[in-house]
């Protein structure tokens, strides 16, 4: 009796460490997707920079708003939040962008970092519902709609 409450314990606490680490995952994505929009907004050029360079931040500000929520949730299920450029670095599934690329490229690239944004979260979700961490999963259903949104607003931009 001792011995399977002991194995379930077990198997609660490996649950719960796959899942905080898909969240840092999430946390350090969403980070890189945050710079690298940044990055776009300060770099990009053409006779569309003014609607680019406006479009690109209001995506970085919205996300960029969520990051506190986002770093403090994962303080909630009991872990540490990855907080340095090395970590982000190491975790991150976004790439970091180091050229300078043209307008149309820009939109494109980050067009396809918000749709995978928004598949790590759907995955971030089916976790967070199965740890029955409910209010996370709510938080995390409201940055999936977010990503949707930004992909939207990039997708009809790319296609001017
Ligand atoms: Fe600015």
């Amino acid at each position: 009796m001792v011995l399977a409450q002991l194995k379930e314990q077990k198997a609660v606490k490996r649950k719960m460490d796959k899942f905080s680490n898909q969240l840092k995952i999430a946390f350090a994505s969403q980070y890189t997707f945050a710079l690298k929009a940044q990055n776009f907004h300060w770099n990009v050029e053409g006779s569309d920079f003014y609607q680019l360079h406006k479009l690109f931040e209001d995506i970085y500000s919205e996300v960029y708003g969520s990051i506190d929520d986002f770093a403090e949730n994962i303080r909630k299920i009991k872990s540490y939040t990855p907080a340095s450029l090395y970590r982000f670095s190491t975790l991150t599934n976004i790439d970091d962008e180091v050229e300078i690329l043209t307008p149309q490229q820009m939109v494109e690239q980050l067009l396809a970092d918000a749709e995978k944004m928004q598949e790590i979260m759907k995955v971030l979700f089916v976790e967070s519902e199965a740890n029955r961490e409910y209010g996370l999963s709510d938080f995390i259903a409201g940055r999936q709609d977010a990503f949707a949104k930004h992909a939207w607003f990039l997708r009809a931009t790319s296609k001017a």
